[in-house]
């Protein structure tokens, strides 16, 4: 009997940063479980990040980086096809062609983008972002999108996209369905609990991936609390301690209730000693063999050039359907 093919999933990761613990949560985590059940593409969108200005050096590094990240913390490249987005042109050929079927007002009203363009001298790329991001998806004719909740207007952009390419030029794409994880998917700041923990606040504000052990345990210990004393789950009362249980549910796999039994009656200095135990216990092996991977960059880059190989057939496959479709001239 033939094998049901396996769904697909699709997702990406800007390389702008050192990679947090709400990157974790919100994404590298998922992407570990689903490897299991889909057929996963996952790669750096290092072509996204440059819609803000890079340092070239820097970005190069921090694409790199990313990958070292990832495969730390399990992604298995036997599993999952790993790549960088430039690697694999079609993505931009794609985003070109969907940005000439996409109203500019559509571009417009994107959260991300009033966001972002507030302040700043805006680049055309930033505005174009979502129509490249819903080239990287329906390339691969993905049933799932995994995604923080933040992203979630660029996926339904995608299938709104999907849809009109489909009715415009014929049944090309398949609409894709974004996966949000939903307990603790958006870590704030441990700063400030009204704000998503991001690469771009104050250092401790976050915990990153690579941070060692004294530095966890001082990030935490000033990490803001709320007033009063117990330690409930209630994002509108408690802010601050609602996210310190959604990072420890998480990085402990211990569901939240269990977590409130556990520190009924408890301080917060306690709860949050044991916090930082299970942090540390989670990122001390992923940086370990952080360390292991950095020192053989060769064999990473090898992984990314059969991530790219892989996913530069699928790609095509799609590319040269949608340039017929367009009727782009062929030989
Ligand atoms: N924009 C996403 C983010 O900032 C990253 C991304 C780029 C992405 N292309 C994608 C995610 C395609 C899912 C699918 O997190």
């Amino acid at each position: 009997m033939p094998e049901a093919r396996k769904q697909v999933a699709v997702s990406g990761i800007q390389a702008s940063g050192n990679l947090h613990i709400g990157n974790y949560i919100g994404a590298i985590k998922q992407f570990i479980e689903l490897q299991n059940k889909y057929k996963m593409f996952v790669f750096v969108a290092d072509l996204h990040a440059i819609t803000v200005p890079q340092d070239p050096k820097k970005l190069e590094a921090q694409a790199l980086d990313a990958v070292y990240t990832y495969l730390a913390c399990g992604l298995d490249p036997e599993k999952t096809t790993i790549f960088v987005q430039s690697h694999v042109p079609q993505h931009a050929e794609l985003g070109w062609i969907l940005n000439t079927i996409t109203p500019l007002g559509e571009l417009e009203r994107m959260t991300q983008f009033k966001e972002k363009k507030a302040g700043q001298n805006v680049l055309a790329g930033l505005l174009n972002y979502p129509t490249l991001m819903a080239a990287d998806i329906l390339l691969y004719q993905p049933d799932a999108v995994p995604v923080g909740e933040d992203q979630l207007q660029h996926v339904e952009l995608a299938r709104t996209l999907a849809r009109k390419f489909n009715a415009k030029f014929g049944q090309t794409f398949k609409e894709p369905k974004a996966l949000i994880q939903k307990e603790g998917a958006r870590i704030m700041g441990l700063d400030d609990p009204t704000k998503k923990m991001s690469k771009s606040a104050a250092a401790a504000s976050r915990i990153e991936l690579l941070d060692g052990e004294a530095e966890i345990r001082r990030k935490i210990k000033i990490a803001v609390t709320d007033s009063g004393r117990e330690i409930r789950f209630n994002p509108q009362m408690k802010p601050a301690i609602s996210n310190l249980l959604a990072i420890y549910s998480n990085t402990a796999a211990i569901s939240i209730s269990e977590l409130e039994k556990k520190y009924a009656g408890k301080t917060y200095s306690e709860f949050k000693s044991d916090l930082a135990d299970a942090l540390v216990k989670t990122l001390s092996p992923v940086q370990k063999k952080y360390k292991a991977l950095a020192k053989s960059k060769e064999s990473v880059l090898k992984i990314l050039k059969n991530g790219a190989d892989a996913a530069k057939d699928a790609a095509e496959l799609k590319m040269h359907e949608v340039r017929q479709r367009v009727g782009l001239l062929h030989y």
